[in-house]
Order: C-alpha cells, then structure tokens, then sequence
C-alpha cells in the first residue's frame, strides 16, 4: 500500500481520472451558486446539478474534481461532534468522477477499483462493497467482471414501506436526478468494533465507506414518479481525509499529514504536550472550515451563512482558551494552512492576508467578552442546586457576551450537565419580538454606538423637560455632527425625560423640539447609561449642541405605567394564590398590554385566576401612594424586596413598594394604586416546560377588553333568540338537542347500512356449497360491522363473510364463519389473511374475528382474494 501525503493523493486521484479522459475542473466555491436551498456546498456533484438535469450543458462528458465541502449549520450540523470523533468535520475535501451521460456502471466500477487497488494498492481482501438489492447489473460487475466475492457484497433495499429510500439509492433531493448506488467500504480490522453494512453492527467503526459511486439513472417528479434519464450518469464522491487516513495506516482522520502539521502548530504556541488534546483537533479542523468561508466571500455575521462562520470561530476560540492560548491566536494559522493546502487551492494563498484580518477582527471582538462570559458561566455552574444550567443564563451568555447557543451546550456537556433549552426559548422569542418592534424604524438596535458618559433621566415625575441638549447624533451607527429634515437617526441628550427599555417596560416615544426642529421618537433605548432616542427630523436641522425641549408622550406613557404597576400587583397576587415557586421568567409591559412568564408546571385554573384578579383589584381600591427608595441591596433584603434573578443590580437599588408588594425595580410606576382603575388577565398558557405566561390589562384597555367580551356575549344571545342572562340555557339546550341529532343519525346510518349489507347476499360466491362473502360497506360504523356480518352469515345458510368499512386511514375488518364451516375455514385465520394485506391484524374465534388495518387502498385487492383463499381449504 502506498503512504503519500494529503496532497500527493488528491494529485494522483486527479491524474488517474484526467488519464481517462476526464477534465480536471477547479472545485467550485463553498457558496452554491445555482442552489439557494443550500447553505454550503456538500459533494462534489453540487455545482454540477444543472449538467445532470440538462439545463447546462459543458465542453467534456467526464469531469474529476476534489471538491471543498462544509457540512456545518443547516439540518445535519455535525459542528458539536468535530474534534470528539475520527471522523467529523466542518470542511473535507470530496474526490469526484463524473460522467454526464458519457461511461456508465461498468467504467465506474472498473476505474474505482482501479485506482484504489493498483493505484493506491489498498489490499484487496480489506474492501467491502454494497449494491442497491435490485441493482443485479451492478452485482454482477463486482462478482463476474471484477471477480469480487460475492460473501463480501451486502445487498441494500428500501427502508420498510418506502420505495426507493435507501442507503443504497442516491438522491440530490425530492426531486431531481437520482440512482442506485454502489459504496466501497474499507474493513479496519477486527480489534475495532462494528459489523460489514446492511447488519446490526454497521455503526460500528470498523467498516469505513471511503467511495460512493452514484448511477444517477432516473428522474424524480414531485408526483413521484420516476422517469429513466435519457443520458444516465455517473457522480461520485470519496472523502479525501479518510483515503488518507487508510494509506498514512492511521484510523483517525486526524492522524493525516496535514492535521498532524496543523495539530503540532497548535500544541506549540500553546505549550500543550498530548497530541491527542481534543481541542487540538477541534481547532485545526475549524481553521480550515472558516478560512475557506471566508475566502469564498462569507463575513461574520448574526444570520445565514455569516453566523455559522462566527459560531465556528467561536468555538475555536474557547478551545484556545481552554488550552491556555492568549489573546488572538486563531488567525495566526493561517500561513501553516495555507503551507498544506495552498498549492491545490492558490485562491488560498492569495487570499491569506485577507482572511487572517477578517480572523482577527472576529477574535479581537469576541475576546472581550470571552473571559468575562466564561467567569459568568463558571459561577453559574457553581450556583447549580441541579444539573440544569437555566435558560436565562444561556440566553444572557448569547446576548451579552456573544456566547452561540451550541458553544455554551458544548461546555456545559463537557462537564456532564444539561442545558435548559426550553428556558432559553422563551427568553429568545421575547428579544425576538423586541426586535421586531424595533424594527419597524429601520434600524439595528443591537448595533453599538460609540457613546461615552451618562444620561440624566428625569422621567420619574416629569414627561416633560427644556432643559436637554443634543450630545450625540448617529446615522446608521456612525456618528454624524448633523442632521436633515426626513433623515432617521438615534439622538442622545444630556437629560431626559425619555424611559428607555429596560425591566420589561418598553421605551417612551414623543418628539423633542427646538425654535428651528422637529424630532419624532419613535422609541427609546439604553445603552449603558446613555439613553438613545430613535426617530426621524420632521423638520429643521438638528445639530449637536442644540438645545431642546423633550416631549414624552404622555397618554401611551400613562397607559405603559398601569400596565407595569399592574404587573407588580399580580406577581405578588400570584405568589399569595399559587405559591412562592412562582417566579418572573420575562417581562414585556407595553401600552396595551401586560405580558408575563412565570414558573409554575401546570395551567393556571380559572378558579385561581378570578382569586388573583380579585385580589389585584381590591388593592387597587385601597388606592395606596407608591413608595420608591435608593437604598443598599442589604436593607432592600431586610425590606423583602423581590429581586430577579438573572437582572443586573448596582450597589444602589431602587426598592419600590405598590400595595403589598415590594420589588426591586427601575421602572416608571402609577403614584396611587387606584391610578390602575381596574385589572383583568385575558389569556393563560403555557410556553416551554415548567413556564406559563399571562397577559393582562389594566384601566381603559381592560375597561375597552371587557365591553368588547360583552358585545360579543349579545351577538350571541341575539343568534340564539334570548336575552344575556337567559342565553346560556339557550345554548346549552341547543347544544343537547344536537347531541341527540347526531345520534339519531348514526342510527339511521347504520341501518342503512345494514339494509346496503343485505343487498350484498345476492353478491355472494358459491365455494363447493360454501356462499362466500367479502365487501366494502362504505359508510358503515365500524361498530355496527359484527351485527351485518352475523346477518349475512344467517342469511347466507353456510357461509364465510368478510366485511369491512373505510374510516380515513383505518380500515375495521369482520370476518364471520357458520359453525359448521368454521371446522375448516377458520374467521381468525379468514381475518389475518385479509388483515395482512393491509398492514393490519386481528384475530377471534373460529367463527367470529374482528381486525383491521391502515392501508386502505390494498383492501378491494385484499377482498378479491377471499374466494381464492377459501377454495383452498374446501
Ligand atoms: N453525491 C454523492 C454523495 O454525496 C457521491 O455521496
């Protein structure tokens, strides 16, 4: 067997084919072209698809590439196994021979095992192959042209009850070009576990596939109908990392060459001895998925393609953390990559400065945050009373320290705990439909501005301020000096009465006001303590510098206000009525309504919630003044403060104190509690395991939500020809009355049916004196089968009856047998003959079986056989 480098075979595997008349064409770009379904290229036969289909046609019939793929993001994401098995990868190579209508089965066979056994001279008792199981002309190439054994081939068919699905039948997609299949395998050797394909075993590793040779022979439409291709083809695909591993006599695919001179690049500028560190891996391979990306035009981003680059540089990056690497080191592989992969792939080289700042930019950025989400996390796990890590600190993680999802699993599995997936779903969909308001004014607020200083938020008591002046004026996150009339951007003043988000509580809007400008906010935000007002200039310019006037809106901020003193009334509500496990999940007070997530593992009963709203309500009523403190978090404790866990807290708290309740809070509240006028939830649900959530409303919305429920309460009292008070005994009269209809209906239907059944004697078979019977009662209730079965049976005199009825998808089956006849012909066995036709069973007595099954379309064949079947035992 030959040992060359990674890069000798890709050479001589693209000469051998350019030796049978194939053209050599460059591997095509990571980013499909002529596919927007896929992410990333994955075989080598993408940027081919259209020569397949016809719609493109090439100056060659044979074309041989090794083709760059990544299979990372997307459905099959193999991202968290990269590093931890022998096999995974973000990116591999995919050695390709393709023949567009040109060679078919036989030169591909002859020329695979060519170029693996006299070639590469692989032995050729470690090779094992498999074939589609109707696939004989495929067979019969291995064993009678090749002389291969047949005790190695295994045969592969359809997964049960589905044609054409198999490991053994290649398909681009559902519809499209496709064919059987023949896959070479290559046997590792008895001390590694695992079975030849087509057996239990075969997940095994010790039988590794190294080619696919794809007969793309037919066509698939959307009826799935297939069509023979006019031209059948061929398109194959052998994984260069694991041929290497084979000939370089290592089992992993990390043993290559090329891995090994990345690995050892690694281990040195990090001081690591074992070779064999995962992280190690981990790395190298990532180096090589994100160097490609990005040389093939992807850029680090928050979504598609651009967030599965960051979420692998992320990951190496925390790998380089773990191995004890300092600062931006990830970029710093790039020359040893180019080194060994360059000379196939000069775009490569050319493109190393390039790549390595766009690395560098990436890593810089995410450096920051990396250590200080880190030590976050590590508390968090030292906090863990269970092995759960919560939602809302994967989601914190995500959010502010630019933790990916996968990246905080990855870590927190490394230490044997689980994520709490659904936890961080619900704090998701919350940022999710933030953003969404956000952004109907056209503009990314996750973006950073360049702000320094603080804000002065005079908003507590005032709605109004003419005191403010313009520090700061950005135009799609850069800052600008000044602004136009019709022009969109985000202004910061020294002071405000503007409330950003925060707590839940959603930004004011209004507008701000000089001699010569207007500015519409449209939202407020924070970022830090300097406060951002969204909008657009109606009129004017706007300069930094300029004095204004500030105008919140004042009816949606009073609105806001009710709403989110409303929800600390019925937080403690909640704890008093369903108990003290009930915490804030999330949050979202708007103008309209409340909105709440809270734990609690089961639905929330009517009962309990009229208790809450009651409660609510009566301290609305007492009409009590609101309290707010700056005080330490110490003396806030001592005052029973509700803090929130996961909320950020200074070492000056605002403790704000509404009726009987007290909570840590930074929000704009009601002055009296009778401010609120009235509160009513109006939905209850559950949103992940363990969360419920609540919406509710408080003074004229709650007021509008209740008139609407009683308008909508006349309509109905109106249909129903009664007053208010009387139409619910209406409707439950009308109600009743249709149940007894229904039921009279299914009466008559069956006795329609049955009437239908005794029409049917006339259709019965005579068998040697046996009057046989087998029939589709369509409409029949499937109850009432065994009543017409034993009718026609005593009407028949002796005979054997088969009916059966149709309900959607389920076919019921009743066979019935006369005692004297069912010495012989057996209702059970009657009953599984049928019932096996279509995917079903059932069994009884010799003389009554009950059954069915889910195939209906196999029924009128499986009827038809009922004659035959009984002529067989008379
Ligand atoms: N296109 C075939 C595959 O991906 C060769 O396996």
């Amino acid at each position: 067997m030959q040992r060359n480098s990674t890069a000798e075979v890709r050479q001589q595997f693209l000469d051998f084919f350019a030796s049978k008349g194939h053209e050599i064409v460059p591997s095509s770009s990571l980013i499909p072209g002529n596919d927007k379904t896929l992410l990333f290229t994955n075989a080598g036969m993408v940027q081919f698809k259209d020569v397949f289909t016809g719609d493109e046609t090439r100056p060659y019939t044979r074309a041989t590439t090794s083709q760059r793929c990544v299979r990372a993001g997307g459905k099959h994401n193999d991202l968290e196994n990269v590093g931890y098995t022998a096999r995974h990868h973000t990116f591999f190579e995919m050695l390709g021979n393709f023949s567009f209508g040109d060679y078919f089965k036989k030169d591909a066979i002859h020329n695979a095992w060519e170029f693996l056994t006299e070639v590469l001279e692989l032995p050729k008792e470690k090779l094992w192959v498999t074939v589609y199981e109707e696939d004989e002309e495929a067979a019969n190439i291995w064993i009678d042209d090749i002389g291969f054994p047949a005790d190695r081939i295994s045969r592969i068919g359809d997964k049960p009850g589905k044609r054409y699905e198999s490991d053994n039948f290649w398909a681009m997609g559902d519809t499209g070009p496709c064919g059987p299949c023949s896959e070479i395998f290559y046997d590792h050797g008895e001390e590694i576990w695992g079975g030849p394909p087509g057996t239990p075993e075969e997940d095994g590793d010790r039988f590794i596939e190294i080619w696919n040779l794809v007969f793309m022979q037919y066509e698939r439409f959307p009826d799935g109908t297939m069509k023979p291709l006019p031209k059948p083809s061929i398109d194959t695909g052998m994984g260069l990392e694991r041929l290497c591993a084979i000939l370089q006599n290592g089992h992993s695919n990390y043993d290559i060459d090329l891995f090994q001179y990345l690995i050892k690049h690694i281990a040195e500028m990090s001081g690591t001895e074992d070779l064999d560190n995962a992280s190690l891996k981990v790395i190298a391979d990532h180096i090589r998925s994100c160097s490609f990306l990005i040389l093939d035009g992807v850029v680090p981003s928050n979504e598609g393609r651009g967030y599965v680059l960051r979420r692998i540089i992320r990951r190496a990056a925390r790998h380089g953390h773990k191995l004890g690497l300092e600062g931006a080191f990830f970029n710093k592989l790039v020359p040893p990559l180019v080194d060994q992969m360059g000379a196939a792939y000069p775009d490569l080289a050319e493109a190393q400065a390039s790549i390595e700042s766009t690395l560098l930019k990436e890593e810089v950025r995410f450096g920051e945050t990396l250590d200080k989400g880190m030590k976050l996390l590590d508390e968090a796990i030292a906090d863990l009373s269970d092995d759960v890590l919560p939602g809302a600190v994967m989601f914190k993680l995500y959010d502010t320290f630019g933790f990916p999802v996968d990246l905080t699993a990855d870590i927190v599995r490394e230490r044997g705990l689980q994520i709490d997936e659904a936890g961080f779903d619900v704090a998701m969909n919350e940022q999710r439909e933030k953003a969404r308001a956000a952004g109907k004014f056209g503009t990314d607020y996750t973006a950073k501005l360049e702000v320094e200083g603080e804000t002065d938020f005079t908003g507590y008591d005032a709605v109004y301020s003419d005191q403010s002046e313009v520090v700061g004026i950005f135009v799609e996150g850069e800052a600008v000096d000044k602004i136009a009339a019709g022009q969109s951007a985000q202004v910061v003043l020294d002071t405000t009465p503007f409330y950003a988000e925060s707590g839940g509580q959603i930004g004011d809007s209004g507008y701000l006001t000089s001699a010569s400008a207007n500015f519409e906010v449209a939202d407020t935000q924070k970022q830090g303590d300097v406060f951002i007002h969204q909008g657009e200039l109606s009129e004017g310019t706007l300069s930094v510098g300029d004095k204004l006037a500030a105008h919140v809106d004042a009816s949606r901020r009073q609105a806001i206000v009710l709403n989110h003193s409303g929800t600390h009334l019925m937080h403690k509500a909640m704890r008093d009525v369903l108990g003290d496990h009930v915490e804030q999940k999330g949050s979202l007070v708007t103008e309209e309504r409340l909105r709440f997530d809270f734990s609690h593992s089961e639905p929330v009963t009517p009962e309990q919630i009229a208790e809450i709203e009651n409660i609510v309500n009566a301290e609305i009523r007492k009409n009590a003044a609101t309290e707010a403190e700056i005080t330490s978090m110490e003396r806030a404790l001592e005052k029973g403060a509700m803090a929130l866990f996961g909320e950020k807290y200074g070492d000056e708290v605002r403790v704000l104190t509404i009726g009987f309740s007290t909570e840590l809070c930074g929000g704009v509240h009601v002055e009296r509690t009778g401010d609120i006028g009235l509160f009513k939830i109006v939905s209850e649900g559950g949103v992940a395991a363990g969360v419920r959530r609540v919406e509710a409303m408080t003074g004229a919305g709650a007021l509008a939500w209740m008139d609407a429920r009683e308008a909508e309460l006349a309509t109905i009292a109106k249909s129903v020809k009664a007053s208010i008070p009387d139409a619910s005994g209406k409707v439950q009269q009308l109600v009743d009355k249709n149940r007894q209809l229904e039921k009279e209906l299914d009466q008559l239907k069956s006795k329609l049916a049955a009437q239908a059944g005794s029409d049917l004697v006339s259709q019965a078979v005579d068998v040697g004196g046996i009057k046989v019977l087998a029939a589709n009662l369509e409409g029949a209730d499937p109850k009432s089968l065994r009543d017409t079965a034993d009718q026609l049976k005593n009407k028949l005199g002796q005979a054997a009856v088969v009916v059966a009825t149709v309900n959607g998808d389920k076919v019921s089956l009743v066979a019935a047998v006369t005692k004297a006849e069912s010495a012989t012909i057996k209702a059970g066995e009657l009953l599984g003959h049928v019932a096996k036709q279509i995917d079903g069973k059932g069994g009884g007595r010799p003389d009554m079986a009950q059954g069915g099954g889910n195939n209906p379309a196999a029924l009128p064949a499986a009827l038809d056989s009922v004659v035959n079947w009984v002529k067989e035992r008379v």
